[in-house]
Protein backbone atom coordinates (compact mmCIF):
# COMPACT_ATOMS: atom_id res chain seq x y z
CA UNK A 1 0.00 0.00 0.00
CA UNK A 2 1.65 3.23 -1.20
CA UNK A 3 2.01 5.97 1.77
CA UNK A 4 0.00 9.39 1.15
CA UNK A 5 1.84 11.78 0.26
CA UNK A 6 3.03 14.23 3.00
CA UNK A 7 0.98 17.21 3.30
CA UNK A 8 2.33 20.22 1.54
CA UNK A 9 4.74 22.13 4.35
CA UNK A 10 4.62 25.78 4.67
CA UNK A 11 6.48 25.66 8.11
CA UNK A 12 9.45 23.69 6.90
CA UNK A 13 10.19 26.48 3.78
CA UNK A 14 12.56 29.44 5.18
CA UNK A 15 10.56 32.89 5.02
CA UNK A 16 13.07 33.55 2.07
CA UNK A 17 10.99 30.46 0.49
CA UNK A 18 14.51 28.44 0.36
CA UNK A 19 14.29 24.65 1.13
CA UNK A 20 15.42 23.82 4.35
CA UNK A 21 19.56 23.58 3.95
CA UNK A 22 20.68 20.32 2.58
CA UNK A 23 21.34 17.45 5.08
CA UNK A 24 20.88 20.34 7.60
CA UNK A 25 18.02 20.15 9.60
CA UNK A 26 16.94 16.62 8.01
CA UNK A 27 13.13 17.12 8.79
CA UNK A 28 10.20 15.33 7.51
CA UNK A 29 6.46 15.45 8.02
CA UNK A 30 5.31 14.79 11.53
CA UNK A 31 7.58 15.61 13.86
CA UNK A 32 11.23 17.04 14.45
CA UNK A 33 13.11 14.31 14.92
CA UNK A 34 15.04 14.00 11.67
CA UNK A 35 14.75 10.84 11.39
CA UNK A 36 13.01 8.87 8.26
CA UNK A 37 10.43 10.87 6.20
CA UNK A 38 7.95 9.26 8.32
CA UNK A 39 8.99 12.14 11.06
CA UNK A 40 9.15 10.53 14.23
CA UNK A 41 12.19 8.44 15.26
CA UNK A 42 13.01 5.68 13.32
CA UNK A 43 10.55 3.34 14.93
CA UNK A 44 8.46 4.26 12.21
CA UNK A 45 8.06 3.65 8.73
CA UNK A 46 4.90 5.66 7.51
CA UNK A 47 4.01 8.75 7.12
CA UNK A 48 0.27 9.43 9.20
CA UNK A 49 -2.56 9.21 7.14
CA UNK A 50 -3.47 12.77 5.92
CA UNK A 51 -7.30 13.19 7.67
CA UNK A 52 -5.46 11.80 10.94
CA UNK A 53 -2.64 14.46 10.50
CA UNK A 54 -5.29 17.28 10.60
CA UNK A 55 -7.65 15.36 13.15
CA UNK A 56 -4.05 15.26 15.76
CA UNK A 57 -2.93 18.80 14.72
CA UNK A 58 -3.64 21.40 17.22
CA UNK A 59 -1.34 24.14 15.56
CA UNK A 60 -4.68 25.51 14.57
CA UNK A 61 -5.04 26.73 17.74
CA UNK A 62 -2.52 26.30 19.86
CA UNK A 63 -0.03 29.11 17.90
CA UNK A 64 -2.09 31.30 20.32
CA UNK A 65 0.76 29.97 22.54
CA UNK A 66 3.74 31.01 20.79
CA UNK A 67 4.83 33.85 22.81
CA UNK A 68 4.91 31.77 25.99
CA UNK A 69 6.52 28.70 24.41
CA UNK A 70 9.23 31.22 22.94
CA UNK A 71 9.80 32.52 26.44
CA UNK A 72 9.55 28.94 28.20
CA UNK A 73 12.22 27.63 25.57
CA UNK A 74 14.19 30.24 26.09
CA UNK A 75 14.87 30.09 29.78
CA UNK A 76 15.13 26.37 29.45
CA UNK A 77 17.93 27.16 27.27
CA UNK A 78 19.94 29.60 29.22
CA UNK A 79 19.11 27.39 31.96
CA UNK A 80 20.85 24.16 30.20
CA UNK A 81 23.98 26.45 29.63
CA UNK A 82 23.85 27.77 33.22
CA UNK A 83 23.66 23.81 34.24
CA UNK A 84 26.45 22.95 31.74
CA UNK A 85 24.19 20.60 29.43
CA UNK A 86 25.32 22.77 26.42
CA UNK A 87 28.08 25.25 26.64
CA UNK A 88 27.49 29.04 27.27
CA UNK A 89 27.74 29.49 23.08
CA UNK A 90 25.56 26.69 22.48
CA UNK A 91 22.48 28.34 25.40
CA UNK A 92 23.10 31.75 23.03
CA UNK A 93 22.73 30.72 19.96
CA UNK A 94 19.81 28.73 21.09
CA UNK A 95 18.04 31.97 22.47
CA UNK A 96 19.15 33.82 18.99
CA UNK A 97 17.35 31.03 17.54
CA UNK A 98 14.17 31.50 19.21
CA UNK A 99 14.11 35.45 19.20
CA UNK A 100 14.71 34.97 15.42
CA UNK A 101 11.70 33.13 15.16
CA UNK A 102 9.41 35.86 17.50
CA UNK A 103 10.50 38.11 14.81
CA UNK A 104 9.51 35.80 12.22
CA UNK A 105 6.04 35.71 13.78
CA UNK A 106 5.98 39.17 13.83
CA UNK A 107 6.62 39.75 10.13
CA UNK A 108 4.25 37.53 9.49
CA UNK A 109 6.90 35.07 7.65
CA UNK A 110 6.18 32.11 10.53
CA UNK A 111 3.36 30.19 9.54
CA UNK A 112 3.63 26.85 10.56
CA UNK A 113 0.90 24.48 8.85
CA UNK A 114 -0.58 20.99 10.38
CA UNK A 115 2.73 18.85 9.57
CA UNK A 116 4.22 20.78 12.41
CA UNK A 117 1.58 19.04 14.30
CA UNK A 118 1.54 21.48 17.48
CA UNK A 119 3.25 25.13 18.38
CA UNK A 120 6.26 23.38 20.51
CA UNK A 121 6.79 21.47 17.44
CA UNK A 122 6.61 24.23 14.97
CA UNK A 123 9.14 26.48 17.00
CA UNK A 124 11.77 23.63 17.55
CA UNK A 125 11.66 22.21 13.72
CA UNK A 126 12.08 26.33 12.80
CA UNK A 127 14.73 26.27 15.03
CA UNK A 128 16.77 23.38 13.34
CA UNK A 129 16.23 24.74 9.92
CA UNK A 130 17.69 28.32 11.31
CA UNK A 131 20.65 27.01 13.92
CA UNK A 132 21.00 23.39 12.16
CA UNK A 133 22.37 20.53 14.78
CA UNK A 134 22.06 23.25 17.84
CA UNK A 135 18.60 23.51 17.38
CA UNK A 136 18.57 19.77 18.48
CA UNK A 137 19.74 20.42 21.40
CA UNK A 138 16.77 22.64 22.52
CA UNK A 139 14.86 19.44 23.98
CA UNK A 140 16.96 18.04 26.18
CA UNK A 141 16.00 17.77 29.54
CA UNK A 142 12.64 18.15 28.68
CA UNK A 143 8.63 17.01 27.04
CA UNK A 144 6.24 18.43 25.45
CA UNK A 145 3.83 17.45 27.74
CA UNK A 146 5.84 19.65 30.81
CA UNK A 147 6.49 22.77 27.96
CA UNK A 148 2.55 22.93 27.10
CA UNK A 149 2.09 23.03 30.83
CA UNK A 150 4.34 25.52 31.30
CA UNK A 151 2.95 27.51 28.18
CA UNK A 152 -0.47 27.10 29.49
CA UNK A 153 0.47 28.48 32.84
CA UNK A 154 1.95 31.36 31.25
CA UNK A 155 -0.57 32.41 28.92
CA UNK A 156 -2.90 31.71 31.74
CA UNK A 157 -1.50 33.90 34.38
CA UNK A 158 -1.74 36.55 32.06
CA UNK A 159 -4.95 36.46 30.72
CA UNK A 160 -6.21 36.38 34.67
CA UNK A 161 -4.44 39.76 34.62
CA UNK A 162 -6.28 41.00 32.09
CA UNK A 163 -9.35 39.99 33.53
CA UNK A 164 -8.73 41.56 36.50
CA UNK A 165 -7.61 44.86 35.14
CA UNK A 166 -11.29 44.60 32.61
CA UNK A 167 -13.56 43.85 36.59
CA UNK A 168 -11.79 46.64 37.83
CA UNK A 169 -13.24 48.88 34.77
CA UNK A 170 -16.22 47.30 34.75
CA UNK A 171 -16.71 47.79 38.93
CA UNK A 172 -15.77 51.90 38.45
CA UNK A 173 -18.44 51.94 35.53
CA UNK A 174 -20.81 50.68 38.45
CA UNK A 175 -19.92 52.77 40.70
CA UNK A 176 -19.71 56.31 38.69
CA UNK A 177 -23.42 55.12 38.14
CA UNK A 178 -23.94 54.83 41.78
CA UNK A 179 -22.47 57.77 42.55
CA UNK A 180 -24.39 59.56 40.20
CA UNK A 181 -27.71 57.79 42.12
CA UNK A 182 -27.11 57.88 45.41
CA UNK A 183 -29.86 60.16 46.07
CA UNK A 184 -32.47 58.08 43.78
CA UNK A 185 -34.93 55.12 44.47
CA UNK A 186 -35.78 52.04 43.07
CA UNK A 187 -38.09 49.42 43.38
CA UNK A 188 -36.77 46.43 45.36
CA UNK A 189 -38.16 43.19 44.55
CA UNK A 190 -38.15 39.54 45.54
CA UNK A 191 -39.89 37.26 43.45
CA UNK A 192 -39.64 39.63 40.97
CA UNK A 193 -42.80 41.02 43.23
CA UNK A 194 -42.61 44.54 44.64
CA UNK A 195 -40.67 44.28 48.16
CA UNK A 196 -39.05 47.62 49.80
CA UNK A 197 -37.72 50.56 48.33
CA UNK A 198 -33.82 50.80 47.54
CA UNK A 199 -31.26 53.24 46.87
CA UNK A 200 -30.43 52.75 43.55
CA UNK A 201 -26.56 53.00 44.40
CA UNK A 202 -27.19 50.47 47.10
CA UNK A 203 -28.53 48.21 43.79
CA UNK A 204 -25.59 49.02 41.99
CA UNK A 205 -23.24 48.32 44.59
CA UNK A 206 -24.57 45.00 44.81
CA UNK A 207 -23.03 43.82 41.59
CA UNK A 208 -19.83 45.95 42.59
CA UNK A 209 -18.91 43.47 45.76
CA UNK A 210 -19.98 40.65 43.28
CA UNK A 211 -16.78 41.44 41.10
CA UNK A 212 -14.84 42.54 44.31
CA UNK A 213 -15.33 38.83 44.98
CA UNK A 214 -14.73 37.35 40.90
CA UNK A 215 -11.46 39.35 41.58
CA UNK A 216 -10.70 37.64 44.79
CA UNK A 217 -11.64 34.23 43.21
CA UNK A 218 -9.54 34.96 40.35
CA UNK A 219 -6.20 35.79 42.08
CA UNK A 220 -7.12 32.83 44.32
CA UNK A 221 -7.04 30.32 40.97
CA UNK A 222 -3.84 32.79 40.16
CA UNK A 223 -1.70 31.46 43.09
CA UNK A 224 -2.09 28.22 42.10
CA UNK A 225 -1.49 28.62 37.46
CA UNK A 226 1.60 30.06 39.25
CA UNK A 227 3.52 26.97 39.93
CA UNK A 228 6.22 25.49 37.38
CA UNK A 229 5.92 22.20 35.98
CA UNK A 230 9.08 22.72 33.82
CA UNK A 231 11.46 19.93 34.28
CA UNK A 232 9.10 17.33 35.39
CA UNK A 233 10.23 16.04 31.69
CA UNK A 234 7.26 13.22 29.93
CA UNK A 235 6.71 12.17 33.75
CA UNK A 236 9.25 10.90 35.87
CA UNK A 237 11.29 13.77 35.72
CA UNK A 238 14.91 13.31 33.62
CA UNK A 239 19.08 12.42 34.39
CA UNK A 240 20.00 15.15 33.01
CA UNK A 241 21.01 17.89 35.35
CA UNK A 242 18.81 20.79 35.21
CA UNK A 243 17.92 22.98 37.84
CA UNK A 244 14.28 23.44 37.77
CA UNK A 245 14.16 26.38 40.27
CA UNK A 246 16.21 28.45 37.75
CA UNK A 247 13.59 27.85 34.91
CA UNK A 248 10.95 28.60 37.20
CA UNK A 249 12.13 31.79 38.92
CA UNK A 250 13.55 33.12 34.93
CA UNK A 251 9.36 32.73 34.41
CA UNK A 252 8.09 34.20 37.32
CA UNK A 253 6.69 31.46 38.76
CA UNK A 254 6.37 31.45 42.73
CA UNK A 255 7.12 27.89 42.81
CA UNK A 256 7.29 24.37 41.22
CA UNK A 257 5.12 21.18 41.30
CA UNK A 258 6.66 19.18 43.89
CA UNK A 259 5.85 15.92 41.88
CA UNK A 260 6.57 14.86 38.35
CA UNK A 261 3.51 13.05 37.63
CA UNK A 262 1.25 15.86 38.75
CA UNK A 263 2.90 18.61 37.23
CA UNK A 264 2.31 17.21 33.91
CA UNK A 265 -1.77 15.51 34.67
CA UNK A 266 -2.99 18.67 36.69
CA UNK A 267 -5.14 20.48 35.13
CA UNK A 268 -7.24 21.58 37.87
CA UNK A 269 -6.42 24.83 37.34
CA UNK A 270 -8.21 24.78 33.70
CA UNK A 271 -11.31 23.96 35.60
CA UNK A 272 -10.58 26.45 38.52
CA UNK A 273 -10.43 28.89 36.00
CA UNK A 274 -13.54 28.32 34.31
CA UNK A 275 -15.56 27.93 37.56
CA UNK A 276 -14.26 31.41 38.40
CA UNK A 277 -15.22 32.94 34.98
CA UNK A 278 -18.10 31.50 35.04
CA UNK A 279 -19.14 33.19 38.15
CA UNK A 280 -18.13 36.54 36.33
CA UNK A 281 -20.22 34.88 33.75
CA UNK A 282 -23.51 34.38 36.35
CA UNK A 283 -23.12 38.07 38.01
CA UNK A 284 -23.13 39.79 34.13
CA UNK A 285 -25.55 37.86 33.39
CA UNK A 286 -28.13 38.48 36.46
CA UNK A 287 -27.07 42.43 35.52
CA UNK A 288 -28.35 42.42 32.23
CA UNK A 289 -31.32 40.65 32.50
CA UNK A 290 -31.69 43.74 34.85
CA UNK A 291 -31.00 45.80 32.00
CA UNK A 292 -33.11 44.33 30.03
CA UNK A 293 -36.31 44.06 32.22
CA UNK A 294 -35.71 47.72 33.17
CA UNK A 295 -35.33 48.79 29.27
CA UNK A 296 -38.78 47.11 28.91
CA UNK A 297 -41.90 49.79 27.93
CA UNK A 298 -43.21 47.92 31.38
CA UNK A 299 -40.40 49.38 33.84
CA UNK A 300 -38.55 52.18 31.65
CA UNK A 301 -36.20 52.59 34.19
CA UNK A 302 -33.76 53.14 32.35
CA UNK A 303 -33.61 54.52 28.49
CA UNK A 304 -30.90 53.01 26.48
CA UNK A 305 -28.95 55.02 24.56
CA UNK A 306 -27.73 55.19 20.76
CA UNK A 307 -24.23 54.38 21.52
CA UNK A 308 -24.52 50.22 22.61
CA UNK A 309 -28.30 49.69 21.13
CA UNK A 310 -29.71 48.63 18.17
CA UNK A 311 -32.75 48.89 15.92
CA UNK A 312 -35.09 46.52 14.31
CA UNK A 313 -35.08 45.99 10.47
CA UNK A 314 -38.91 46.03 10.37
CA UNK A 315 -40.07 47.34 13.43
CA UNK A 316 -38.91 51.47 13.03
CA UNK A 317 -39.85 52.13 16.63
CA UNK A 318 -37.91 49.41 18.75
CA UNK A 319 -34.33 50.06 20.42
CA UNK A 320 -33.18 46.70 21.19
CA UNK A 321 -30.65 45.50 24.11
CA UNK A 322 -28.34 43.79 22.09
CA UNK A 323 -25.54 43.85 24.56
CA UNK A 324 -26.92 42.55 27.78
CA UNK A 325 -29.19 39.83 25.57
CA UNK A 326 -25.46 38.69 24.00
CA UNK A 327 -23.63 38.92 27.43
CA UNK A 328 -26.96 36.64 28.91
CA UNK A 329 -26.41 34.55 26.33
CA UNK A 330 -23.03 34.39 26.11
CA UNK A 331 -22.75 32.89 29.60
CA UNK A 332 -23.37 29.33 28.49
CA UNK A 333 -20.37 28.69 26.32
CA UNK A 334 -18.59 29.63 29.89
CA UNK A 335 -20.45 26.82 31.71
CA UNK A 336 -20.19 24.82 28.76
CA UNK A 337 -16.65 24.80 28.55
CA UNK A 338 -16.50 24.16 32.76
CA UNK A 339 -18.76 21.24 32.10
CA UNK A 340 -16.48 20.06 29.12
CA UNK A 341 -12.91 20.29 31.42
CA UNK A 342 -14.32 18.03 34.35
CA UNK A 343 -15.54 15.66 31.81
CA UNK A 344 -12.34 15.58 30.10
CA UNK A 345 -10.29 15.41 32.61
CA UNK A 346 -11.77 12.95 35.01
CA UNK A 347 -11.25 9.69 33.21
CA UNK A 348 -7.66 9.69 32.54
CA UNK A 349 -5.07 7.83 34.14
CA UNK A 350 -1.87 9.34 35.34
CA UNK A 351 0.02 10.92 33.49
CA UNK A 352 0.00 12.76 30.45
CA UNK A 353 -3.06 11.48 28.26
CA UNK A 354 -3.64 13.38 24.69
CA UNK A 355 -7.07 14.37 25.94
CA UNK A 356 -5.50 17.43 27.41
CA UNK A 357 -4.99 18.71 24.15
CA UNK A 358 -8.27 19.70 24.01
CA UNK A 359 -8.17 22.17 27.07
CA UNK A 360 -6.83 24.97 24.63
CA UNK A 361 -9.83 25.58 22.75
CA UNK A 362 -12.09 25.49 25.64
CA UNK A 363 -9.58 27.92 27.64
CA UNK A 364 -8.87 30.33 24.58
CA UNK A 365 -12.53 30.82 24.28
CA UNK A 366 -13.52 31.16 27.93
CA UNK A 367 -11.07 33.82 28.47
CA UNK A 368 -12.28 35.85 25.19
CA UNK A 369 -15.99 35.50 25.97
CA UNK A 370 -15.06 36.60 29.85
CA UNK A 371 -13.03 39.20 28.48
CA UNK A 372 -15.69 40.45 25.70
CA UNK A 373 -18.48 40.29 27.82
CA UNK A 374 -16.92 42.58 30.46
CA UNK A 375 -16.15 45.40 27.92
CA UNK A 376 -18.83 45.32 26.66
CA UNK A 377 -21.00 45.51 29.79
CA UNK A 378 -18.49 48.46 31.43
CA UNK A 379 -19.67 50.43 27.84
CA UNK A 380 -23.12 49.81 28.52
CA UNK A 381 -22.55 51.44 31.87
CA UNK A 382 -20.28 54.09 31.36
CA UNK A 383 -22.50 55.55 28.06
CA UNK A 384 -25.15 53.08 26.79
CA UNK A 385 -28.15 53.69 29.47
CA UNK A 386 -29.32 56.39 31.36
CA UNK A 387 -31.59 55.94 34.18
CA UNK A 388 -34.43 58.16 34.27
CA UNK A 389 -34.74 59.45 37.77
CA UNK A 390 -38.49 60.70 37.50
CA UNK A 391 -40.03 57.42 36.58
CA UNK A 392 -38.07 55.15 39.18
CA UNK A 393 -39.82 58.14 41.66
CA UNK A 394 -42.98 57.42 40.50
CA UNK A 395 -42.44 53.61 40.36
CA UNK A 396 -41.52 53.60 44.46
CA UNK A 397 -44.81 56.03 45.04
CA UNK A 398 -47.29 54.57 43.31
CA UNK A 399 -46.60 50.39 45.07
CA UNK A 400 -47.32 48.78 48.46
CA UNK A 401 -43.61 48.20 49.23
CA UNK A 402 -44.31 50.48 52.38
CA UNK A 403 -46.30 47.58 53.72
CA UNK A 404 -43.98 46.57 56.11
CA UNK A 405 -42.61 49.70 57.07
CA UNK A 406 -46.61 50.13 58.83
CA UNK A 407 -45.88 47.00 60.45
CA UNK A 408 -42.76 48.43 61.73
CA UNK A 409 -44.55 51.41 62.70
CA UNK A 410 -46.66 49.71 65.16
CA UNK A 411 -43.95 47.63 66.35
CA UNK A 412 -41.98 50.60 67.49
CA UNK A 413 -45.34 51.61 69.86
CA UNK A 414 -45.13 48.08 71.40
CA UNK A 415 -47.70 45.78 69.12
CA UNK A 416 -45.98 42.14 68.60
CA UNK A 417 -45.00 41.90 64.57
CA UNK A 418 -47.29 39.15 64.06
CA UNK A 419 -50.24 41.03 65.28
CA UNK A 420 -49.12 43.82 63.27
CA UNK A 421 -48.41 41.77 60.06
CA UNK A 422 -51.94 40.28 59.91
CA UNK A 423 -53.62 44.00 60.53
CA UNK A 424 -51.47 45.36 57.48
CA UNK A 425 -52.17 42.79 55.28
CA UNK A 426 -56.25 43.39 56.01
CA UNK A 427 -55.36 46.92 55.32
CA UNK A 428 -53.44 46.07 51.95
CA UNK A 429 -56.61 43.48 50.83
CA UNK A 430 -58.95 46.52 51.19
CA UNK A 431 -56.60 49.17 49.63
CA UNK A 432 -56.09 47.08 46.27
CA UNK A 433 -59.96 46.18 46.63
CA UNK A 434 -60.76 49.81 46.67
CA UNK A 435 -57.67 51.03 44.37
CA UNK A 436 -56.00 53.54 46.46
CA UNK A 437 -52.77 53.56 47.97
CA UNK A 438 -51.71 53.43 51.70
CA UNK A 439 -50.36 56.75 51.70
CA UNK A 440 -53.80 57.90 50.69
CA UNK A 441 -55.82 56.54 53.41
CA UNK A 442 -56.69 59.63 56.15
CA UNK A 443 -55.45 59.26 59.88
CA UNK A 444 -59.32 58.16 60.95
CA UNK A 445 -58.92 54.91 59.06
CA UNK A 446 -55.40 54.36 60.63
CA UNK A 447 -56.74 55.23 63.84
CA UNK A 448 -60.14 52.73 63.59
CA UNK A 449 -57.39 49.82 62.60
CA UNK A 450 -55.19 50.35 65.37
CA UNK A 451 -55.31 53.26 68.53
CA UNK A 452 -51.23 53.10 68.10
CA UNK A 453 -51.37 54.76 65.05
CA UNK A 454 -50.89 58.75 65.28
CA UNK A 455 -50.55 61.55 62.40
CA UNK A 456 -46.94 60.97 61.86
CA UNK A 457 -48.14 57.53 59.36
CA UNK A 458 -48.17 59.75 56.46
CA UNK A 459 -44.23 60.46 56.80
CA UNK A 460 -42.90 57.09 57.84
CA UNK A 461 -44.95 56.01 54.74
CA UNK A 462 -43.03 58.82 52.28
CA UNK A 463 -40.71 55.73 50.44
CA UNK A 464 -37.76 58.32 50.99
CA UNK A 465 -37.72 58.04 54.84
CA UNK A 466 -38.85 53.99 54.02
CA UNK A 467 -35.99 53.88 52.50
CA UNK A 468 -33.88 55.78 54.94
CA UNK A 469 -34.94 54.18 57.73
CA UNK A 470 -33.25 50.76 57.40
CA UNK A 471 -29.64 51.95 58.91
CA UNK A 472 -28.64 48.50 59.86
CA UNK A 473 -25.04 47.52 58.64
CA UNK A 474 -24.98 47.12 54.97
CA UNK A 475 -28.63 48.09 54.80
CA UNK A 476 -30.07 50.68 52.16
CA UNK A 477 -30.17 53.51 54.45
CA UNK A 478 -28.88 56.87 52.06
CA UNK A 479 -26.01 57.23 55.35
CA UNK A 480 -25.08 53.34 55.01
CA UNK A 481 -25.29 53.88 51.03
CA UNK A 482 -22.65 56.94 51.43
CA UNK A 483 -20.41 54.81 53.26
CA UNK A 484 -20.52 51.74 51.11
CA UNK A 485 -19.86 54.00 48.09
CA UNK A 486 -16.73 55.84 49.98
CA UNK A 487 -15.52 52.55 50.89
CA UNK A 488 -15.46 51.46 47.42
CA UNK A 489 -14.24 54.72 45.95
CA UNK A 490 -11.35 54.39 48.42
CA UNK A 491 -10.95 50.60 47.01
CA UNK A 492 -10.87 50.75 43.54
CA UNK A 493 -9.96 54.54 43.09
CA UNK A 494 -7.28 55.05 45.19
CA UNK A 495 -5.20 58.02 45.76
CA UNK A 496 -8.32 59.88 43.93
CA UNK A 497 -10.60 62.23 45.22
CA UNK A 498 -14.10 62.40 44.35
CA UNK A 499 -14.82 64.94 41.76
CA UNK A 500 -18.25 64.98 41.98
CA UNK A 501 -19.41 64.68 45.60
CA UNK A 502 -23.25 62.83 46.24
CA UNK A 503 -25.78 65.31 46.84
CA UNK A 504 -27.11 64.66 50.28
CA UNK A 505 -29.98 62.47 51.58
CA UNK A 506 -33.16 63.94 51.76
N1 LIG B 1 -0.22 19.50 21.53
C1 LIG B 1 -0.08 18.74 22.74
C2 LIG B 1 -1.12 19.23 23.77
O1 LIG B 1 -1.71 20.23 23.54
C3 LIG B 1 1.29 18.93 23.28
C4 LIG B 1 1.77 17.83 24.15
C5 LIG B 1 1.98 16.59 23.36
N2 LIG B 1 2.52 15.55 24.14
C6 LIG B 1 2.47 14.25 23.75
N3 LIG B 1 3.02 13.38 24.56
N4 LIG B 1 1.95 13.90 22.62
O2 LIG B 1 -1.36 18.62 24.77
Amino acid sequence: MAADPPAPSAASATPSGEPPEAGGAGIGAGGVTGGTAAGWSDRFEQGLHPAIERFNASIGFDIALLQQDLDGSIAHARMLGVCGVISAQEAASLEQGLERVRSEAAEGTFRPGIEAEDVHFAVERRLIELLGPVGKKLHTGRSRNDQVGTDLRLWLRDRIDAIDAALLRFERALLLQAETHADTLIPGYTHLQRAQPLCLAHHLLAYIEMAERDRQRLADVRGRVNVSPLGAAALAGTPVPIDRRLTAASLGFASIYANSLDAVSDRDFTVEFMAAASLVMVHLSRLSEEVILWASEEFSFLALTDRCATGSSLMPQKKNPDVPELVRGKSGRVFGHLMGLLTMIKGLPLAYNKDFQEDKEALFDGVATCLDCLEAMAILFEEGLEFRPARLEHAVASDFSNATDVADYLVARGVPFREAYQLVGSLVKTCLRQGVLLRELPLERWQNLHPAFDADIHAALEPRRVVDARRSEGGTSFGQVRQQLERTRQRIFPGRPQDDPAPPAA
